[in-house]
């Protein structure tokens, strides 16, 4: 699958199936077992959430769960950090709007 690193000299990659999901209402693939934000990362999609005060685009940045960049709704959960949350099929991933935002507000992205 392409947007995947295949060959690495040190680390191995150890793999899922490959399953279908859903990111704002469009279907993809990804392997599960992955991290949402990798497989997000992968299919070309940046821009995981907006940031509250100025409404600015943000995207992968720690990749460990510790600054919270990636807040995104999964299967109806707001605020999941979806570089921890791995990738299970069938689900339903959505940007969500920063506090206080209605969700017609929000940037049209991607
Ligand atoms: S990218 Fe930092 S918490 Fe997920």
């Amino acid at each position: 699958m392409e947007g995947y690193i295949d060959e690495h000299p040190i680390l191995k990659f150890k793999r899922g199936k490959k399953v279908t999901f859903f990111f704002e209402d469009k279907e993809l693939e990804g392997y599960e077992g992955l991290p949402i934000a990798a497989v997000l990362h992968a299919a070309g999609i940046r821009v995981l959430s907006i940031s509250e005060r100025y409404n600015r685009p943000r995207g992968f940045f720690c990749a460990v769960g510790k600054c919270s960049s990636c807040l995104m709704e999964v299967d109806g959960r707001p605020n999941v950090m979806v570089c921890m949350e791995l990738l299970k099929e069938g689900m339903k991933v959505k940007r969500q709007p920063p506090r206080g935002m209605a969700k017609d507000k929000r940037k049209k992205l991607n």
